[in-house]
């Protein structure tokens, strides 16, 4: 059966939902007619690519809603109670309304949709751009079917990978997940320094280091051994690697980056105490 999805607010995170979909629909033959897709932005020129792509392009969110049975909100946090007022008339309990909004409960959502649909929060990773994107889905709202979840399930696996959590554990997510592609960059960036001070170019350096933590990720995904075996695997006694790896050791980058991890989490829970 084809699953009706429509989007409000079509800029990075939406767009890179929307255009994903649609790719995966225009890739796949068996999914040629498993998503009929539509969106709503309020700069229409960003929704000319999605329209090439196969979006049918809504002229307000409430037509969005009207025309979708999983509704996905992706303005910024602040326009969403706003949004979620026009889109009302249209929210019955056979529709679902999804949030990407940081910060945004699903008390908050459910109160703002008047309890009319089920509602499920979510939080994408930047990587959603690339359709690497780590998900975290809510599924607490117990007027959410077996069914709906299933199909979301599918829909953000389409995506990248899906992790279903409860809602307490969203800010722990934030800090590790969410804000994991800045450690990420930070690390590559200080690599990619190191390879230009070893005399490659800035183009070079950071090809080689991209192609190396793709690859190392690979290795971590295909290989179950502790990734400390991994890493001592690349160790030869009295050789290159241990001399650079001890300097890490002493250094303590494993503690910092947990201590990191603690402070994003730290900051995330003062935030949700303010309300954002
Ligand atoms: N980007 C990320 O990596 C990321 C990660 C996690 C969560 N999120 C969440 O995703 C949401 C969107 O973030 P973003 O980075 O994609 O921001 P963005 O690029 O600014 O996209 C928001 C879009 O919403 C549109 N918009 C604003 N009000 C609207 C309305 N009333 N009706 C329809 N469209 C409206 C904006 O239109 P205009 O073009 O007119 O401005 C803009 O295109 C946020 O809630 C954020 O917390 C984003």
């Amino acid at each position: 059966m084809t699953m009706r999805i429509g989007c409000v607010g079509c800029g990075n995170m939406g767009g890179a939902i929307l255009a994903g979909l649609a790719r995966s629909a225009g890739h796949n033959q068996d999914q040629t007619d498993a998503y009929a897709l539509c969106g709503y932005n309020r700069t229409a020129s960003r929704m000319r690519p999605l329209e090439q792509a196969g979006v049918q392009v809504m002229t307000s969110p409430l037509a969005v809603a009207e025309n979708a049975d999983i509704i996905i909100l992706a303005v910024k946090p602040y326009q969403m109670r706003e949004v979620v007022g026009q889109l009302r008339p249209a929210l019955d309990a056979n529709k679902v309304l999804v949030s990407v909004a940081a910060g945004i409960t699903s008390g908050s959502l459910a109160q703002w949709a008047e309890n009319a649909c089920p509602v499920v929060r979510c939080m994408p990773n930047t990587p959603a751009l690339v359709g690497m994107g780590v998900f975290a889905l809510c599924f607490e709202d117990p007027k959410l079917s077996q069914s709906s979840k299933q199909s979301l399930l599918q829909v953000f696996g389409t995506l990248g990978q899906c992790v279903e959590l409860a809602e307490e554990k969203f800010t722990a997510f934030s800090a590790l997940i969410g804000a994991g592609p800045a450690y990420v960059f930070a690390m590559m960036q200080g690599l990619v320094q190191a390879g230009v001070t070893l005399g490659f170019t800035h183009a070079q350096s950071r090809q080689m280091v991209t192609a190396l933590f793709a690859g190392s990720a690979r290795m971590a995904e295909q290989d179950a051994s502790p990734l400390g075996q991994l890493r001592d695997n690349v160790c030869s006694p009295g050789g290159l690697t241990i001399a650079g790896v001890n300097v890490l050791d002493r250094a303590g980058l494993t503690g910092l980056l947990v201590d990191a991890v603690l402070a994003a989490d730290a900051r995330g829970a003062e935030m949700e105490r303010k309300g954002g």
